[in-house]
């Protein structure tokens, strides 16, 4: 029996599919589409992975302490890193995918909390807008554990999400994928419409219980 150590990932496309299928706003549905099937190969490629892995913990007995252990080992923790590497860029889509949904509106205790955190919602988009601008891979909106405070964490294109410690609560891609087809090179309307697309329910759903 298969050992499902690392995790074996659902795919959501379907739920995501049946909530694009007229468009959300300025993102049309046909660029929607073909954005959830990059997230549904991503995650197609880390279940192989997670399959490999198991067969490699069943099959483990009969090559330890053999010529082949060695060259095994290398493989099983190269496969390891990428598959957190899929996994942070898997989940950061499933965010920015149930991100998107409504019509922009921010109110109770998410907003409650952007101003605690920011001094306003318009602060906060600011500071956002800006590292979007500037980032080619994601930007999130997180709860850092530590020190108990929301902030706007960026990265680079190829960077997945450093999860130790940190909820993120929404995501925005800005890999090219995510905006060229319906805002060409306007990243900046890319990231308005973005704001104006949001469900800030779904995303205080994301609020760890405190
Ligand atoms: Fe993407």
């Amino acid at each position: 029996m298969a050992t499902d150590s690392l995790k074996v990932l659902t795919d959501k496309s379907e739920i995501f599919l049946k909530k694009f299928e007229n468009g959300i706003g300025k993102f049309s549905a046909n660029a929607l589409n073909k954005h959830v099937a990059l997230y549904s190969h991503l995650l197609q490629e880390a279940n192989s992975i997670a399959n490999e892995f198991s067969q490699y913990l069943d099959n483990w007995p009969s090559f330890q302490n053999t010529e082949e252990e060695p060259s095994k080992k290398e493989l099983v923790t190269s496969k390891i890193g990428q598959w957190f590497s899929l996994y942070g860029k898997i989940a950061s889509h499933e965010l920015y995918f149930s991100s998107l949904g409504r019509n922009g509106n921010c109110e109770g205790k998410i907003k409650e909390l952007l101003e605690i955190n920011f001094d306003s919602v318009v602060r906060f988009k600011l500071d956002f807008k800006i590292k979007a601008l500037y980032s080619t891979g994601w930007v999130w909106l997180v709860l850092d554990h530590y020190t108990g405070k929301l902030f706007n964490l960026s990265s680079n294109r190829e960077d997945a999400f450093p999860f130790s410690g940190m909820s993120p609560l929404l995501a925005i891609d800005l890999v090219e994928h995510a905006y060229e087809s319906d805002f060409g090179s306007d990243k900046e309307g890319y990231i308005e419409e973005f704001f104006n697309a949001l469900d800030w329910k779904e995303i205080e759903k994301n609020l760890p219980i405190m």
